[in-house]
Parts: structure tokens; C-alpha cells; sequence
């Protein structure tokens, strides 16, 4: 039996799940239901990471002991996965009391094998990695992920003795080339074991500094270094040592991450599997960054799209298929609106939509709405089936080496040129001329053709390709399908199966700014403008539509000049009235007194946290020369200025009172 063991990070559980994790963790489940699909036995796991010191800092500030702060993040991202389509084996906590049995057993036997020693360290921590650099790792003197300056920690710890099996490992990435990939990680970590030798790592914390860890079996004053703790998960959920799953599924792991944790999963973990006396995983499959107004889309930068909010807007298909469609597997790519609509449209509104559409009709106004007898091919038919073959056999190649982007470029050269052959054959007039042979022949072969691209994108887009396939006249894939049939064959549509009478399956989004697709949004969110290509998010925007993160790190905004500041007319004013925006639970109308005569209006997304009698005569940071904008029928003149924490907004206000009206500069 063949089988397909793949992971996703374990996630942080300092601030909720953003487009990135859900990128990777769609990328997973595309690959484990492919997997599926071609005749492997499959295991897919993601989780969450919740110890450390960032999450007891994150708990505090949102006013929750650690445990009832991890309980609920988790619970986030666990609810999340069903409503992106992700559909995991299993979920790992590493607060999950098995777990942590596991990572003291392991610890224990690479202490006895001589692998740990107590010694003492100094060197620059970033909170935000949970690690140790290296002078050399950061970049003007900050970590490259966070642009952070690290911390100089200097204590007495335990350390692993990774160094010890440096040339193994580089060894082993040389002998194997697809161990990590895309070829520029690879690279990258050769260069990194062959630029000299390996630090050893640091694996505990003390307890003076930190008790939320993983005890050390060999010495009760000291946790376990997040990592250690973390990078176990991927054997622990497979109930290592003894586990059923663990023999069956370890020897076909693959990792799929991010590049920002390339180290700790292309060094730390091999030579701590090394240590272990564990086989290695076959592949680290390694992927670029989201982008959002050109920087990395993180929970510090306060970028983040809210994947659930994305899904909700332009339907799951749309989505998961823009997420593949969109990223060149291991280079960066940039999310946007716009972008989504665009690929959206063309796509799948324009190319696959109307391909159904049409045909479908046709079915039904020339052949009573029955699959016609696929007939006997001729030149252009054999064409048609022979560019299905190839663009099969293409997408099986591209979608199993992580090339999404091109597997389904693949299909859709086969999806474009089946409009094409409908324009040429015209059925129309071969109805209109009574040529009934050719008309079923052609109609067969668009709706064959067809199926069989549709049915490759079940692993992008599981419940609408379903549902295709359906309105094909092929069913629903059954349980034990295998898409490598498809390949070299022709013919699995029944004749005589009905086929459904229309399919709206993607119909066209209008892309004026803020414009809603008719389908299939469910909610009634007002559509946040087009993403300006500009300020730094800092101080968060208090009317902003997005969920309430953290800012406890400071990252990259670009460099403005004073001239684009120059431009913001930022003002302190006084709150003179307050009331709830009917019909709006975030909303309040917020009265501003700012010395204009007649206060503003503006409306602000602070209900949840601010009771609008106790803002009455306190004085309020805004932007006073934002657009107005419209938010449910109340015209909004300014945006009050707020700092988004865990589970609270603190409005900002000078220290003493000012005049109202006063230029903030
Ligand atoms: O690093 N673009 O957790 P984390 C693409 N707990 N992917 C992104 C992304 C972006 N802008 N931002 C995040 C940790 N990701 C550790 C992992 S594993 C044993 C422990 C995704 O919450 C991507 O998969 O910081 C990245 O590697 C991961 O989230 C980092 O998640
Ligand atoms: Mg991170």
C-alpha cells in the first residue's frame, strides 16, 4: 500500500490564523485529497504550538490565564479548517498531555545517548522566532523575519549537540535532492552547513524565566526549549515509539512549511531524528511568503487577511483555486482583492463557467438534456482527446511536485481550447442542418473532456468540482476513485445520463471597488475600498474591518517622507456623543467636537469594547481628513485612532487635556 503522511506547521497561538496559515494548510489538504485520489493510503496533521514565552506574554495582554488563552486560539483554528475545506486526519495541541509524555521520552533518550550538556550561552534571542541567531543571520543587526533587534540572552542551559552531526546531514541533503525543495532552500541550507560549524542548540529555558513548558525529565528547574517541544509534534501525533501510525505513515513524511522556519526544519529537526535514531522525512517542501501591501502578511505587521472573511466573499472554490493558481510554489506572491477578482473572472467565471454553462444548455435544447453516444472520433475530436491525455499527464507531473500554479494552467489549456472546438463545430448549425451524428460526437467530447479536467480539481476545490460533476452527468466521485485512470483513457461518461439543465457554478463578480459578487457571498459585510498602496497600518485604524490583533512587535513599513505626513490632518477632539449604529453590533456614532463649530460624525468599530455613555467628554486621537465614507447609511468624517490588542482596543488620548481641535504633529 502506498502512502502519504504530510504536515503543516503547528501553528502560534499568540494572535488567530490569517490568509498564510491558511495557505499552507489548503496546500496540505490539496495534496493529502490528490494523494487520496491516487490510490495512497494518507495522513494529514496541522495543529497548534502553545508554549513559550510569546504566548504567555499574548495570554497576558488579553487579561486570560495561558491555558484559557491557548483553549481558545486553538479553538480558532480548529473551527476554521472545516470552513476552508480543510479536512485533516488529526489536530495536535503540544499542551495535549500525550504529547508531552512524548517530548520527555524523546528528551530522556538523547540525554542518555550523551547528546545533551549543560553548559553555559550567550547570544541574541528573537521572541518573535523563539531562537537564537547568529551574527551573520541578521540583517543590520535585526532578525530577517521580524526586523526585530534580538534580545542578548546569556544564561546556564541544556544544549543538544546538533553540531555532531553536521556533515551527516549535509551529506544527506547532497545525496538526496529532493529532500528539501524548491532547489533554492536546498541551496540555501548547504550553504548554511558548509559555511562552518554548526552551533549547538539551545534546548532549555529555566524556570525562573519561564514555567510554560515541557519539564525536562533530567531536571525539574528547567522547560524545554520551544522547538524541541515543537518539532516532536510531527512524531508524537503518530503515537511515537510504538504507534500503529507511526510504523505505517513515518516512512512516507513530508513537511510542508513556510520559508521563515526553514532552519529549524532543514537542521534542527534532521539531527535531532539523527539523534533519535529515526529515519529522516522524505521531503521539506519549502514556500514563499503572502504578501500584502508589499510586505510579509503577519500578525506583528497587522497586514493580515482574514481568510474566513475571503472564503465567505468569493465562495471557497474561488479562494483555495486562486491561492494555487496564483503562487509560483516557493517564490513570494501578493494577495489582493483586485487580483482575486481578475483570476477569478477569467478563470473561472469566463473559461470553465461558461464552458459548463453552454454546454449544458446545449445538451438540453438538442438532446433532451441526455450525455449523447461519445460516436466514432474524427481528426478534430482525436485532437481534443490527445490534448487531454497530455494536459492530464501534465497536471499529475506539476500537482505531485508542488507546481500547482502550472498543473492547473495545464488543465485550463485544455478547459480554453474546449470553448475553442465548441466555436469551431458550432452545434448549432449542425443541429440547424440536421447533422445529428456529428452534433452528439461533438457534444460527447466537450462533455468528456470536460469531466475529466473537472474531476481533477477536486483536491483544489472538493465541494464545487462535487457539484459539478453532478450537473455532468457523472455523479460524485466515489470513495475509492483513482484519478491516475484518467490518464490514456477516454469514454467513463455514461451515454444517456442527464446532465443538469444550467449551472451557475461561478457567476461573474463585478469588479467596481466594493462591489459584492451575487453568489456566493453569504454575508452582508460592507466590502472594505481597494487596498491603498500605502500608510504603515500603525496605530490601527479603529474602524478598520479587521479582527483585533496583537501589535506587540514593530515590522518593516516602508520609509515615508515627512511630506506624506505632511498630508494627514490628525487632530484631538472631544467625544460629545455616543449611541450604537442600529443593526451593527461593532459599530458606534461617535460625536467629535474638533473647534470646526458643529462636531463631526464618525463612526467608529469600537462598540464591543467602548459602552458609548463612558466615551462622553473624553478626548480622542483621529484622522480628520480621511474621505468620508458611508458605513451602514451613517456618513462617517474621520476615523478615530486606536491600538488593537488581544481582546481589547485602548483609544489613544493625550496624557492632559488640549483644546479640541488641537494638530497632533
Ligand atoms: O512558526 N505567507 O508558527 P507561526 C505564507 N509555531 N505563509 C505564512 C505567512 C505568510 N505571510 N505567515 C505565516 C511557527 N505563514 C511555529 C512552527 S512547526 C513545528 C512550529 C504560515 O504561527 C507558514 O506556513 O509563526 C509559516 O511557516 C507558518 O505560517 C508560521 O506559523
Ligand atoms: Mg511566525
Amino acid at each position: 500500500m502506498k502512502r502519504q503522511y504530510i504536515t503543516t506547521p503547528i501553528y502560534y497561538v499568540n494572535a488567530r490564523p490569517h490568509l498564510g496559515h491558511a495557505y499552507t494548510t489548503i496546500v496540505a489538504d490539496a495534496l493529502n485529497r490528490f494523494a487520496a485520489l491516487t490510490g495512497k493510503q494518507t495522513f494529514f496533521l496541522t495543529g497548534t504550538d502553545e508554549h513559550g514565552d510569546k504566548i504567555v506574554k499574548a495570554a497576558q495582554a488579553a487579561g486570560q490565564t495561558p491555558g484559557e488563552y491557548c483553549d481558545a486560539i486553538s479553538a480558532a483554528y480548529q473551527s476554521l479548517w472545516p470552513k476552508l475545506g480543510v479536512a485533516p486526519s488529526a489536530f495536535i495541541r503540544t499542551t495535549d498531555p500525550a504529547h508531552a509524555l512524548t517530548v520527555k521520552a524523546a528528551l530522556q533518550k538523547v540525554h542518555d545517548a550523551g547528546d545533551i550538556y549543560f553548559g553555559e550561552y550567550g547570544g541574541h534571542y528573537c521572541f518573535g522566532c523563539e531562537r537564537f541567531y547568529t551574527e551573520k543571520e541578521l540583517q543590520g543587526g535585526v532578525c530577517p523575519d521580524h526586523q526585530t533587534k534580538p534580545e542578548y540572552i546569556a544564561e546556564k542551559n541544556y544544549f543538544f549537540k546538533m553540531s555532531k552531526y553536521q556533515d551527516r546531514l549535509a551529506r544527506h541533503i547532497r545525496e538526496n535532492p529532493d529532500f528539501i525543495r524548491p532547489a533554492q532552500y536546498r541551496s540555501e541550507v548547504l550553504s548554511i552547513l558548509d559555511s562552518g560549524v554548526l552551533e549547538d542548540l539551545c534546548i532549555s529555558r529555566p524556570k525562573s524565566r519561564l514555567t510554560w513548558g515541557i519539564e525536562l525529565p533530567f531536571d525539574a528547574g528547567y522547560v524545554t526549549y520551544v522547538w524541541f517541544d515543537a518539532l516532536l509534534n510531527y512524531v508524537s501525533a503518530l503515537g511515537w515509539p510504538d504507534g500503529k501510525n507511526f510504523a505505517d505513515f513515518w516512512p512516507s513524511a513530508q513537511h510542508l512549511v513556510a520559508k521563515d522556519i526553514l532552519k529549524p526544519h532543514a537542521i534542527f529537526w534532521p539531527t535531532m531524528l539523527m539523534a533519535l535514531g529515526l529515519p529522516l522525512y522524505n521531503h521539506l517542501n519549502v514556500h514563499g511568503y503572502w504578501l500584502s501591501r508589499d510586505t510579509k502578511m503577519s500578525k506583528s505587521v497587522g497586514n493580515v487577511v482574514d481568510p474566513e472573511a475571503m472564503a465567505e466573499k468569493y465562495g471557497l472554490a474561488g479562494l483555495r483555486y486562486f491561492l494555487l493558481r496564483e503562487m509560483t510554489f516557493g517564490s513570494d506572491a501578493s494577495f489582493s482583492e483586485q487580483s482575486l477578482t481578475a483570476r477569478f473572472n477569467a478563470d473561472l467565471a469566463n473559461d470553465l463557467g461558461n464552458l459548463l454553462s453552454r454546454t449544458l444548455t446545449m445538451v438540453h435544447k438538442y438532446c433532451g438534456g441526455a450525455v449523447p453516444a461519445a460516436g466514432e472520433p474524427e481528426a478534430e475530436e482525436r485532437a481534443i482527446i490527445e490534448l487531454a491525455s497530455d494536459a492530464l499527464e501534465n497536471f499529475h507531473a506539476l500537482f505531485g511536485a508542488l507546481q500547482f500554479s502550472r498543473a492547473l494552467e495545464s488543465l485550463w489549456e485544455l478547459i480554453r481550447a474546449l470553448n475553442k472546438y465548441i466555436d469551431a463545430q458550432a452545434p448549432w448549425t449542425l443541429f440547424k442542418e440536421g447533422r445529428t451524428a456529428k452534433l452528439g460526437l461533438a457534444l460527447y467530447t466537450v462533455l468528456e473532456a470536460a469531466r475529466k479536467a473537472v474531476v481533477h480539481l477536486v483536491p483544489v476545490m472538493p465541494e464545487a468540482a462535487g457539484a459539478m460533476l453532478v450537473q455532468l452527468g457523472f455523479g460524485p466521485l466515489p470513495k475509492d476513485y483513482d484519478l491516475t485512470d484518467e490518464i490514456g483513457s477516454w469514454g467513463f461518461l455514461p451515454a444517456g445520463a442527464s446532465v443538469a439543465a444550467s449551472s451557475n457554478q461561478f457567476p461573474r463578480i463585478d469588479a467596481t471597488p466594493g462591489a459584492m459578487p451575487e453568489k456566493p457571498a453569504k454575508t452582508a459585510k460592507p466590502c472594505p475600498a481597494a487596498p491603498a498602496p500605502a500608510p504603515c497600518p500603525a496605530p490601527s485604524p479603529a474602524a478598520a474591518q479587521t479582527p483585533a490583533q496583537p501589535a506587540t512587535e514593530t515590522e518593516g513599513c516602508p520609509e515615508i517622507e515627512f511630506a506624506d505626513f505632511q498630508r494627514l490632518d490628525l487632530r484631538v477632539g472631544t467625544v460629545v456623543a455616543a449611541a450604537k449604529v442600529a443593526g451593527a453590533d461593532k459599530l458606534l456614532e461617535v460625536l467629535i467636537d474638533i473647534g470646526e463649530g458643529s462636531p463631526r460624525t464618525v463612526v467608529a468599530g469600537i462598540a464591543e469594547f467602548h459602552d458609548p455613555d463612558a466615551l462622553v467628554g473624553r478626548q480622542v486621537a483621529m484622522l480628520a481628513n480621511l474621505k468620508p465614507r458611508k458605513l451602514r447609511g451613517v456618513v462617517s468624517r474621520g476615523m478615530i485612532l486606536a491600538v488593537r490588542r488581544e481582546g481589547g482596543l485602548e483609544l489613544l488620548s493625550p496624557a492632559n487635556p488640549v483644546p479640541s481641535g488641537a494638530k497632533i504633529s
